[in-house]
């Protein structure tokens, strides 16, 4: 069978025209963006990977980024890190790299470089909801100046198209990068910026809505929502694949055309239902499963695999889940690919053709094999620490309902996501083990701290991405767990945390009961304290000050040599 995607494209000349005319802006020195709009299936890639070639072509550098179907998985900056990794593999390209430290952490695995502050007091201010700048003081701001710069640096040498593919699954740090980008659009003369989003998938409270809204306000952004193609143009798409397969009858021509409503993936499949002899099923769904049901039963296995890990799935994976010999996976793997269902990355990884069919898959699977299967992903992982990240490994934990096992990755993909510069994912994953703490009989334990203590810890991530009145909430549940009666100390470093959390939203007298509250616990002995000068700078008096230095890590002192 030929390669479906390397079929000739089909009309979409006017999109095209409208796209290369911001790519002919950006040659002349006037930056712009497209957010791209459209239904699942419609075309999207097609069209930007047609525009990319004809960019490059136009002597445009092009770099893609992807966002993937991750669920709550909770990765940060993965399609940021997918765009710049061509930069990091050019070895004429990377080492400019240099000149961006801070990017060094999130593209090549080193960690420590963005790292956000988590106890350091940074005396910020209530960030007004829908502010256009990214939080100042929550150490990210940094990480994002790298990646515009590194941008601009890159444009200044010849012009850029930077695609975004699939934002409607980008994270949350990606999307606060992605504005980011956007509003400093105006200082990268040399760049265009396509983004694309699946329109079917937007239901009223997502993410990507609110964002969208801000994105279409800024100067220089613009909006093309690609249509289903018309009938004429469907037919052409389908007569190709047809002649290419060596033909079909008309009438299957005729009444793949009327089903497929514009869709082209629609369209492609139906056809190929079709072309293995079925009479057509009615919905896409159907459609899909039919598709997967005329494989082999091992190849059925490895789809079902491969749906439930994720992204991308090793061949090492898909043979230690599916119980199959190398032999056996490699041919069921080949089998897949040679029916257009799995396609091969350049890494030798295997990924579903398009999203919908991993959608397919994943909901026909029966609960209990579900849960299975993630048990076994997750084992894999485990045994082999490169071939996922913590964060996969806590969701395939979660999902076969291995709570302490859950409980102990969420804890290492929240360390991952700080040591990137990722407060909204260490966020989440703090929360994640937060609420499995009571079901994990040695949480404590496993997290190396108290609960009250992650309390805080989730305050501070809380706080760093502007959620301030989530941060008291963290910080009064920690009270409470502490009790009137709890180790004065701890106590009382709580009371001088939510001190200085209800000072940034505006709670001075509340603000003030607790750090009198605090100071009240300091002991007497020694008494230095009392005298030592005042925080002027949170209102926040000298004994809370002293807690707020103790609280800070600090390193351990060597060990004593014995004589
Ligand atoms: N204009 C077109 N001409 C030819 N094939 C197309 C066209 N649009 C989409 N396709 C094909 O239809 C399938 C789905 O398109 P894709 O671009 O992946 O959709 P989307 O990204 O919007 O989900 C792909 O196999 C693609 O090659
Ligand atoms: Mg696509």
């Amino acid at each position: 069978m030929p390669r479906w995607d390397e079929g000739p494209l089909v009309g979409r000349a006017d999109e095209l025209a409208r796209l290369m005319a911001h790519v002919d802006r950006a040659v002349e020195g006037r930056p712009s963006a497209v957010l791209v709009a459209g239904d699942a299936g419609v075309g999207k890639t097609r069209l930007l990977d047609e525009l990319s070639r004809r960019a490059a072509e136009r002597g445009l550098r092009v770099l893609t980024g992807h966002c993937v179907d991750l669920g709550d998985v909770g990765l940060p900056y993965l399609p940021f890190v997918d765009l710049l990794r061509p930069v990091v593999a050019d070895p004429e390209l990377a080492p400019g790299l240099a000149d961006h430290p801070v990017l060094a952490g999130l593209l090549t695995g080193r960690p420590g470089a963005a790292a956000v502050p988590t106890d350091e007091v940074d005396g910020g201010s209530p960030l007004a909801r829908g502010a256009f700048r990214p939080p100042a003081d929550d150490g990210r701001l940094q990480l994002f100046e790298a990646v515009a710069s590194l941008l601009s640096d890159l444009a200044e040498d010849r012009p850029l198209l930077v695609v975004l593919e699939d934002v409607h699954w980008a994270d949350r740090s990606s999307r606060d990068l992605l504005r980011y980008l956007l509003a400093r659009l105006a200082e990268d003369p040399a760049v265009v910026v396509v983004v694309s989003y699946r329109a079917d998938d937007l239901h009223r409270r997502h993410p990507l809505r609110p964002l969208l809204a801000e994105l279409v306000r800024l100067p220089g952004v613009d909006r093309l929502a690609l249509e289903p193609l018309p009938a004429s143009d469907v037919e052409a798409l389908v007569r190709g694949l047809a002649s290419a397969s060596g033909g079909v009858p008309a009438a299957t021509v005729e009444d793949v055309v009327a089903r497929a409503e514009g869709n082209a993936f629609y369209a492609e499949e139906l056809l190929a239902a079709g072309l293995a002899g079925e009479a057509l099923p009615m919905g896409l769904t159907d459609v899909l499963l039919a598709r997967v049901e005329q494989l082999t039963p091992a190849a059925q296995q490895v789809l079902r695999v491969a749906a439930v890990a994720g992204r991308q799935v090793r061949h090492e994976l898909v043979s230690a889940v599916s119980s199959q010999s190398p032999q056996e996976t490699e041919q069921a793997l080949a089998e897949a690919v040679h029916h257009h269902l799995l396609v091969v990355s350049e890494d030798g990884r295997y990924r579903f053709r398009h999203a919908l069919l991993r959608e397919a898959v994943l909901a026909d699977l029966l609960p209990g094999e579900r849960v299975r299967l993630h048990a076994e992903v997750a084992a894999h992982l485990a045994a082999h620490p490169g071939a996922g990240t913590a964060a996969e490994r806590a969701h395939h934990a979660r999902e076969s309902n291995d709570l302490p096992g859950a409980f102990s990755a969420s804890l290492e993909a929240a360390d991952a996501a700080r040591r990137v510069g990722a407060p909204a994912e260490q966020l989440q994953h703090l929360e994640t083990a937060l609420a499995l703490w009571s079901a994990v009989p040695d949480a404590a334990e496993r997290a190396g701290r108290e609960q009250w203590v992650l309390l805080l810890d989730t305050a501070a991530a809380a706080r760093a991405i502007g959620e301030l009145h989530r941060g008291v909430g963290l910080l009064r549940s920690a009270q409470q767990l502490l009790g009137p009666d709890g180790d004065p100390e701890a106590r009382a470093r709580v009371h001088y945390t939510l001190a200085q959390a209800l000072t940034r939203i505006e709670e001075a007298g509340e603000a003030l009961r607790e750090s009198t509250a605090a100071m009240a616990l300091v002991p007497a002995d020694p008494p230095s304290y009392r005298t030592r000068r005042a925080a002027p700078r949170d209102g926040v008096t000298g004994a809370a000050a002293r807690w707020r230095r103790s609280s800070r890590r600090r390193p351990a002192p060597p060990p004593r040599e014995r004589k």
